[in-house]
């Protein structure tokens, strides 16, 4: 049997029979929409800990167990090492609650706690998979200020597993504390089981980390000062997640997860037409080009904007790769092909190949396009320095990555960072200046076409209430969800009005706790300022743009706060000009808040 069924099989079947429901993997686009794209296998599964839905009524058990298709872009600049993927698959088993017995031989559809996940992971690893022992060792949360020590856990790992103290490491909450997926949500500390090549490495800590199981203990909430509170939950719940690669990586011998029978056949294939390629480069186009191809099966385009956006930068890498490497074979058809040979019977919308590959053509003759320029500036140049690199990215919008990736190596050789961010610094005060020289006009003093004002005082008033806007539309959206975006606003020197999508009246109480958002981050006096970046630049960085408007190329990004200042609160595509920090805006105050139109409301509001 193909390895890789083989420990599907055996993962579905060892939990099957332990009273679980084998759930297929729901789609990598999440109906939870405060999150981009599936990241863990518990998320099809949030409201059922949040007993908004039943379990039992749905599946017929407290128990399930999935192998979830994931992405996750936080690890990208890592893929390509030994370890990082952006699509991955991962295996899992779940409880809902109630607690029944948890004890590990109860194999009814009750819901379970620690006892019981702690010690069929274990077992499945040792006994199913046959690892030794020896090279196991895990790490239990030790409890902070805000959530106390994982007691239990370690009490079981010990007391009833029988590992020995040297084998249990305690980690702080960045390593043992799990979720939640987006703002609010379950929630808890972790105990995660590591595996070693051999038993020293495994005393000496230095394993790769295979199974995080989940104790779902709190659901995590947003207070109204803004604060992410920890509630306990009557009914705790179990979360696991096993990444497969790094599993296969170690039940198969391998050195690292491109080596894996799930990933190894797509190497080979990308290599026969990229070996002169550098080791790195080929892995990347194979993490790219199936995780590309995981995307589009589950109906996601290229674009500017959220997933979409995702999709296109893996497929520009990919493109970019081959340029650089002057491959002129068409890797992606050939490694379309073996996806899916890989993964047809699995994932049966990963064979839609015709309409995928028109999906990969347009985007490899839209990108050539629109780089053709830049790289024919880059040919002819026999140096570019930072600098040059600068106004290459301002004329054709190549990103420094980019450049430096497309142009031939001699030529930049002396080529900067340094310089790039420091020409970039010029450019911005030379535009600051110009905004400036603008006020200093006759009539209108200022007008962006959003903001008008006929004096210096004018100009304050108006200054004052645009930079109040992005702060609210940064209070509603934690409040309220990151669905809610900008559908219009309108601003004068005595008012603002702010529309946004919503589908209901705010409460009092959440009105009260808008204004006081707002308020705080005033007091806290932010800095405010901008930089100016590629559009594509300001959409992958996550700034907020406002659909109805078409943008430049280069557009400039507001920030309202900064690293030093305890951290970015906003960030927005505007033209500006804004107040300088968020104290000169003053005492804000929501004086109405209305409906417009179906689904979108209006608050009025002004600065005083
Ligand atoms: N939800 C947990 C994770 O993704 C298991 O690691």
């Amino acid at each position: 049997m193909n390895p890789l069924h083989d420990i599907r099989k055996k993962f579905f079947d060892y939990f099957e029979t332990r009273g679980h429901r084998v759930i297929t993997s729901s789609s990598l686009v999440p109906d939870d929409s405060s999150v981009l794209l599936t990241t863990a296998g518990m998320q099809q599964f949030k409201r059922y800990y949040t007993k908004e839905l039943d379990a039992v009524q749905d599946f017929g058990s407290a128990r399930t167990v999935s192998i979830q298709k994931c992405f996750r872009t936080t690890d990208f600049e890592e893929v390509g090492d030994d370890t990082h993927l952006t699509f991955f698959e991962m295996l899992g088993n779940f409880s809902f609650g109630p607690v029944g017995t948890d004890d590990p031989t109860d194999y009814s559809i009750q819901g379970y706690f620690k006892r019981s996940a702690i010690t069929w992971g274990y077992e499945f690893i040792t006994s199913v998979l046959g690892i030794s022992p020896e090279r196991i060792y895990v790490t239990v949360f030790e409890g902070d200020e805000r959530t106390p020590r994982d007691e239990a856990s370690y009490a079981i790992w010990h007391n009833e597993i029988g590992l020995a103290k040297e084998r249990i490491r305690l980690g702080s909450r960045q390593d043992n504390f799990w979720g939640p997926t987006g703002a609010e949500g379950p929630c808890g500390p972790t105990t995660e089981i590591y595996i070693a090549p051999s038993a020293d490495e495994a005393l000496a800590g230095k394993g790769v980390e295979v199974w995080n199981i989940v104790f779902n203990e709190y659901i995590a909430r947003m207070t109204t000062g803004d604060k992410q509170e920890f509630q306990k939950v009557d009914q705790p719940g179990i979360d696991t997640g096993m990444g497969l690669e790094r599993l296969l990586t170690i039940t198969e011998g391998k050195q690292n997860i491109f080596e894996t029978s799930v990933l190894r056949p797509l190497m080979d294939t990308i290599r026969i037409h990229m070996s002169h390629v550098p080791e790195r480069d080929i892995r990347i186009c194979a993490d790219h080009i199936r995780g590309s191809l995981f995307l589009m099966s589950d109906g996601i385009v290229p674009s500017n904007k959220g997933a979409g956006y995702i999709l296109r930068r893996l497929l520009r890498k990919i493109i970019a790769l081959k340029i650089t490497h002057d491959v002129h074979v068409d890797i992606f058809h050939e490694g379309q092909r073996m996806v899916e040979e890989l993964f047809g019977n699995i994932y049966p919308l990963i064979r839609e190949s015709e309409r995928m590959y028109a999906v990969w053509k347009e985007e490899e003759e839209r990108f050539q396009e629109s780089i053709a320029g830049g790289l024919k500036e880059l040919t002819k140049r026999k140096e570019i320095s930072g600098a040059d690199a600068f106004h290459i990215y301002e004329s054709y919008g190549l990103p420094y990555e980019l450049i430096k990736e497309l142009a031939p190596p001699h030529a930049t050789a002396t080529m900067r960072q340094e310089d790039f961010d420091a020409e970039f610094k010029k450019h911005q005060d030379i535009s600051r200046a110009g905004v400036e020289k603008k006020f200093g006009g006759h009539g209108l003093v200022l007008d962006t076409g959003e903001l008008k004002a006929r004096d210096s005082q004018e100009m304050d008033r108006v200054m004052r209430m645009h930079t109040a806007t992005h702060l609210l539309q940064w209070a509603l959206r934690t409040l309220l969800g990151e669905t809610i975006h900008q559908m219009g606003s309108d601003i004068n020197p005595d008012r603002m009005r702010f529309d946004f999508n919503f589908d209901r009246k705010l409460t009092p109480e959440e009105i009260q706790a808008v204004e006081l958002m707002v308020n705080e981050r005033i007091k806290e006096d932010l800095p405010v300022y901008y930089k100016e970046m590629s559009k594509d630049e300001a959409v992958a960085s996550g700034a907020l743009s406002f659909f109805k408007e078409k943008y430049p190329e280069t557009v400039k990004v507001y920030y309202i706060g900064s690293p030093e200042s305890g951290g970015v609160v906003s960030m927005e595509f505007c033209g500006g000009p804004h107040v300088e920090r968020t104290g000169h805006i003053g005492v804000f105050t929501i004086t109405k808040e209305e409906s417009v139109a179906k689904g979108t409301r209006r608050i009025r509001a002004t600065v005083a």
